[in-house]
């Protein structure tokens, strides 16, 4: 029997966002543009592209205008078709359009786990993507496509994984694996932030995953862990008592916009790519190198 089919996605966005203050006290780090768009569009729109069609958004208080964002705007777009501007009315139009997408609210700050948790009426017995709301993934680096594909030959859990330099573990949920093909490993461990020291390896939790609908009830059993937090990956720790979890791993393609150095790569790297302003912008940036002694 083929597994069913990956047609939800979560996107935990309910986050403090303390790393981006004081930009984040009145606007969520969701919503910072990168170029003419917020992040969670970039997020929103991975997830559609990778054929996912309906999205659940866990937020949180002070976090209304990311509902907002993906809501229909008729004054600005009767104001744009009316000027006879179709295509950019088209544009605000079809952001609302772009899945069935729910919103529920995370009352309080328990956890990445915690937040997860909550999808579960929602997605029910089926399984689901979860992608990080701040972290971007480049269309190409393709990483959602290849673990869906992956799900569908092996019908288990896989979460995204890349190398880090091993001082930088302590910042993410870490995993140990052993090689399965080219780009897919099988995990046995996963800790959350481990000190450098203690690290079973340098591979580091990517912001996307792919569960069983298993994953909520180890949710439901994971108590507090670091930050006093319940963590996602301590909940993946608890199923890999029970069922196989894969790694798809990948190189490059991640911006984690809520980390203000890798937010300047994506604005950069993403209006280099645009028609409309890549040469202009090249060309600025030219200078800049130049006047910086960098070329
Ligand atoms: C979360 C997860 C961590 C993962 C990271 C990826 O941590 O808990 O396992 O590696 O996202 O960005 P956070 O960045 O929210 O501290």
């Amino acid at each position: 029997m083929s597994p069913k089919p990956v047609r939800k996605a979560v996107i935990p966005a309910a986050g403090l966002g303390t790393r981006f203050l004081p930009f984040s006290k009145a606007v969520p780090k969701e919503m910072l543009p990168v170029v003419d768009q917020p992040v969670i569009q970039y997020v929103v729109e991975e997830a559609v592209d990778a054929g996912i069609e309906d999205i659940l958004i866990v937020t949180s208080r002070y976090k209304k205008s990311i509902e907002d964002h993906f809501d229909r705007l008729l004054e600005i777009e009767k104001q744009l078709a009316d000027k006879g501007k179709e295509a950019e009315a088209e544009q605000i139009r079809s952001i609302a359009e772009l899945a069935q997408l729910h919103f529920v609210r995370q009352g309080q700050p328990l956890g990445l786990g915690h937040a997860i948790g909550m999808a579960r009426n929602h997605i029910g017995d089926e399984p689901f993507l979860v992608l990080l709301g701040d972290d971007i993934m480049h269309p190409e680096a393709g990483v959602v496509k290849g673990m869906i594909e992956a799900y569908q030959e092996h019908a288990c859990s896989v979460v995204a994984l890349m190398e880090v330099p091993k001082q930088d573990i302590s910042s993410y949920g870490c995993a140990a694996v052993s090689e399965v093909s080219d780009r897919l490993v099988e995990v046995s461990e996963l800790v959350e932030k481990p000190a450098p020291e203690v690290a079973p390896s340098n591979l580091a939790i990517m912001g996307r995953y792919l569960f069983t609908p298993t994953i909520f009830e180890e949710i439901a059993q994971t108590k507090p862990g670091v930050g006093g937090e319940i963590q996602i990956t301590d909940a993946m720790s608890s199923l890999l008592g029970r069922e196989k979890m894969l790694g798809y791993t990948f190189a490059e393609g991640r911006f984690d916009t809520g980390k203000k150095i890798d937010y300047l790569r994506a604005v950069v790297e993403l209006a280099l790519e645009r028609d409309d302003l890549g040469d202009e912008f090249r060309s600025i940036l030219g200078t800049i190198a130049k006047r910086e002694g960098l070329t």
